[in-house]
């Protein structure tokens, strides 16, 4: 068993999560800001890959009160679980990051079986550490997910990147997806994707169902699809 996950992301018209500089963040505007803080207050766990990480040192958190408010009632933890997938534990420094740092919620790092001791010891002072096996060169998604379902998450919320994202769907473990489509082109053959990685081969490229489409404000198209199992 796993958690129904899905992921949310906003994008720009050709598809890129950031500009070719990965300095552009916050582009989706107040509107996407308020549906990322409604999907995290329906998410028992965040998940993000380390690169995402790295670069934003995010705290994966729901904001609104009135949102904490129900959750208090509803009887679930204050803040979802924050969830970071990496195989290298190349982490942002420990002592100086705002995820590591801050008190008051459950981090989870996942990562592979070839680190030592020390390493995971390290970490763990700061955050929980499970360590599993490799699938298709990088850690096995499926066996994360069900370790998250075994720890009581229902309801996962994947935030990116590309990269991450592919390995998800590549495993099979994406039940939904939220885009926030903005009217925006960024262009550069590096700017990251909202789907990185290998690619699949066209016999293999994933299919959606459309299931919402709303016309937001500043042109901002909200669209919600089902992910077809394979
Ligand atoms: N616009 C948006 O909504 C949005 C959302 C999220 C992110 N972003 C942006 O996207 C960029 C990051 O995207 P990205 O594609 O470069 O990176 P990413 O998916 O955030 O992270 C990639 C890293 O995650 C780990 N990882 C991913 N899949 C793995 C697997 N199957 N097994 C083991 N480890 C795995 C690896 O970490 P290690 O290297 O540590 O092994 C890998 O290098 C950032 O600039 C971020 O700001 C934008």
């Amino acid at each position: 068993m796993r958690p129904f996950t899905y992921i949310n992301l906003a994008i720009s018209i050709d598809g890129k999560l950031t500009t070719a500089d990965r300095k552009l963040h916050g582009f989706g505007g107040p509107e996407d800001r308020d549906l990322m803080d409604e999907l995290r207050s329906r998410a028992d766990a965040v998940m993000i890959g380390a690169a995402t990480l790295r670069e934003e040192d995010p705290l994966l958190w729901v904001r609104k009160p009135e949102r904490l408010v129900v959750r208090a009632e509803q009887g679930r933890e204050p803040q979802p679980w924050n969830v970071i997938i990496s195989r290298s534990l190349d982490l942002p420094s420990l002592e100086g990051s705002m995820f590591f740092n801050t008190p008051d919620f459950r981090r989870l790092v996942f990562t592979g079986m070839n680190h030592s001791e020390e390493r995971v010891a390290e970490i763990r002072k700061l955050a929980e550490v499970y360590c599993v096996a490799d699938v298709d060169q990088g850690l096995d998604l499926q066996a994360v997910s069900e370790k998250l379902y075994q720890m009581g998450a229902r309801k996962l919320l994947l935030e990116g990147g590309g990269t991450l994202n592919f390995a998800m769907l590549k495993q099979g473990l994406v039940d939904e997806l939220y885009l926030t489509l903005c009217p925006l082109i960024f262009g550069g053959d590096s700017a990251t994707t909202a789907v990185g990685g290998a690619g699949f081969a066209f016999d293999q490229v994933r299919q959606l169902e459309l299931l919402e489409l709303k016309h937001g404000s500043n042109d901002r198209i909200y669209l919600r699809y089902r992910c077809k199992q394979v």
